[in-house]
């Protein structure tokens, strides 16, 4: 699809993409290089990284890639670091590495609940810790008079719950709280917006292929009011928006883009139902004297 935005928002702009090779954060860092900006990834896997880097060079943008786990300081130290003297700056950074399984909380081990905190919220936490000295504004090779951008990216699990999902939910609230503290901080003392996004199922990402296997596909699902897959393209969108002046004015928010689906319930009684029956017990209510009960209207 199009995008709606001219294509220079991000002309000079250099971002750093946790995660960016695949998935979700492949797809933001490829139209913020569409957008104008030049892109370094990092992540786990040589040959993915070396794939995406290729298509994005194929597409004109220039791209980079590391190799490095935002579980270790050290490798988020040297990420930025080389991403800085690659581009000579950085701009803009995207958390979007994550892990994740589906497992029972019965049979998830302490260990896996911290090995997806330590990718999500602690490696969040380390990326920003890492890249603030230059993204603050009066930082190393800034010579604009604003700082930089974050966003992390979160979902929308823990807003109410998930089965099979407490180690990511438990993960992704912390992400939520460390964007919306690191705004006030940042914001006030750096001039760095810090904002997050929190993305339904997204079709052909490893999330959707880890949460929604095809093996056990999809009943379910179907008959959620609202549920349908968003695409790549829509959170990059809302990525661009975010780290663009358009968004400018926006600091400490996490922008909820899954069509309206974590609102959804299950409808309990029929909009006839409500019609029919509506007034009428408002109207009970209304004449009825206090302390007359129910069966007796
Ligand atoms: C139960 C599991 C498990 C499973 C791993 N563990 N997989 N427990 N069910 N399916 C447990 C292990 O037994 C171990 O605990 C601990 O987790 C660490 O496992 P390792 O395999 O040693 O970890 P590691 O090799 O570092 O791999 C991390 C990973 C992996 C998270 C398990 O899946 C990964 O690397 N993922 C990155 C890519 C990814 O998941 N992308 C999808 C993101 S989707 P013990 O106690 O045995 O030592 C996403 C969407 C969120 O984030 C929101 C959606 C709406």
């Amino acid at each position: 699809m199009e995008s709606p935005f001219k294509g220079d928002i991000l002309k000079g702009k250099v971002a750093l993409i946790t995660g960016g090779a695949s998935g979700i954060g492949f797809e933001i860092s490829t139209q913020f290089g569409k957008h104008g900006a030049s892109v370094a990834l990092m992540g786990r896997r040589k040959q993915v990284l070396d794939s995406a880097v290729s298509v994005l060079k194929s597409l004109g943008i220039p791209a980079v890639a590391f190799e490095g786990d935002v579980r270790k300081q050290e490798d988020a130290t040297r990420v930025v670091q080389s991403t800085f003297q690659h581009f000579g700056k950085i701009d803009i950074l995207v958390n979007a590495a994550a892990g994740n399984f589906l497992v029972s909380a019965e049979d998830l081990s302490p260990n896996g609940f911290r090995t997806v905190l330590d990718i999500d919220s602690v490696g969040t936490f380390t990326m920003c810790h890492e890249a603030l000295k230059y993204l603050k504004k009066g930082g190393q090779g800034r010579n604009s008079s604003t700082g930089g951008a974050i966003i992390n990216i979160s979902a929308t699990l823990h807003y109410t719950a998930n089965w099979y999902q407490v180690h990511v939910s438990a993960a992704k609230a912390a992400v939520d709280a460390t964007t919306r503290n690191l705004a006030l901080e940042w914001g006030t003392d750096h001039d760095i917006r810090v904002n997050g996004i929190a993305p339904g199922p997204i079709s052909g990402t490893p999330g959707m292929s880890k949460l929604a296997p095809d093996e056990v596909t999809s009943k379910d699902r179907e008959e959620r009011p609202l549920y349908k897959l968003g695409e790549k393209w829509d959170i990059a969108m809302a990525a661009l928006y975010l780290v663009s002046d358009a968004g400018k004015f926006v600091n400490g928010d996490t922008l909820i883009v899954d069509g309206g689906l974590w609102l959804s319930q299950p409808r309990h009684i029929s909009k006839e139902a409500v019609k029919q029956v509506s007034r009428s017990i408002e109207k009970k209510s209304r004449v009825a004297p206090v302390g007359v009960p129910k069966s007796k209207l």
